[in-house]
């Protein structure tokens, strides 16, 4: 019902909230270049795996019988359908060097039994922190998007080549050779790309109208999950390629008519094959 979409959303952003606050605070002044004792890397595991830990706490005194997906420790099955899947710091590297993209990650999703599958899962709640630039997305199926208690609807963007796209790239190498030729085809194609380091912010900031369209291969259902209610909410469609669902695969999202453009060129540059 309305009362429990909204009810998940208040969680959602009460644990992201508290998580952001620990991860932003803790964050130690000179981080990228203080590495006397353990490497900068070092900290922020350190810090992803504090924040996981504090956002399982939270969750788990808040709604005991549900489950938990986090990037960090995995997942743990709960008993009453719902299971939160969560970013303890989506931007990791942004992290690292003290660049404000980065965000906690909270949403709730339902779906069948097992670990969640952005193929099977449907996405009712979730809310999106950036501790560092002090901005809230939150959004709730059927309930609508907002940023900081202000609505969010998109708006139609320009054609193709006037649009600015937001994308991503994975860690390994072989992955990011096919990523650059693909960019390398549609970088003429479009007014300009941007990689933010923060898949859950791109998603939220196409919904504030601060991208017209975003595709990324690779990422990873924590990556995904709020970001994706956020953007649908505001009337974005968000899907993958050759009519699969959002996810690993690849995810393409935008102004339907403009993401549906979007996909056939990516369909036609096979951005979903690493060969
Ligand atoms: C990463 C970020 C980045 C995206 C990568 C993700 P992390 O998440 O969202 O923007 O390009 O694919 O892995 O590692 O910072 O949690």
């Amino acid at each position: 019902t309305t009362a429990d979409v909204e009810t998940l959303v208040e969680v959602a952003e009460r644990a992201a909230r508290e998580a952001g606050r620990l991860v932003h605070e803790g964050r130690p002044e000179r981080v990228a270049v203080a590495a006397t004792k353990t490497s900068p890397e070092d900290v922020v595991t350190a810090m992803d795996l504090a924040s996981e830990e504090l956002l399982r706490r939270r969750l788990a005194e808040l709604r005991p019988h549900d489950g938990v997906l986090g990037e960090e420790e995995g997942y743990v099955p709960g008993t009453s359908g719902v299971t939160w899947v969560v970013d303890p710091i989506d931007g990791t590297v942004n992290y690292l060097y003290g660049r404000p993209a980065y965000a906690v990650s909270v949403a709730a999703v339902v779906g069948p039994a097992g670990a969640p599958d952005p193929a099977t899962w449907t996405v009712v709640a979730g809310c999106v922190h950036a501790p560092a630039d002090g901005r809230t997305f939150r959004a709730g199926r059927g309930l609508g998007a907002t940023l900081d208690g202000r609505a969010l609807q998109m708006e139609e963007p320009r054609p193709l080549p006037g649009c600015l796209v937001g994308t991503g790239f994975g860690y390994r190498a072989e992955r990011r050779r096919a990523q650059a030729r693909v960019l390398a085809d549609l970088l003429p194609r479009v007014r300009d790309i941007r990689r933010t380091g923060s898949a859950a912010l791109d998603l939220c900031n196409l919904a504030a109208g601060q991208l017209d369209l975003y595709y990324e291969r690779g990422l990873g259902a924590w990556d995904l999950a709020a970001g994706l209610l956020v953007a649908q909410e505001a009337g974005a469609l968000v899907t993958g390629l050759r009519g699969a669902a959002p996810g690993t695969a690849m995810t393409v999202a935008g102004w339907p008519a403009r993401a549906a453009e979007l996909v056939r060129l990516l369909e036609d540059l096979d951005a979903d094959q690493d060969g």
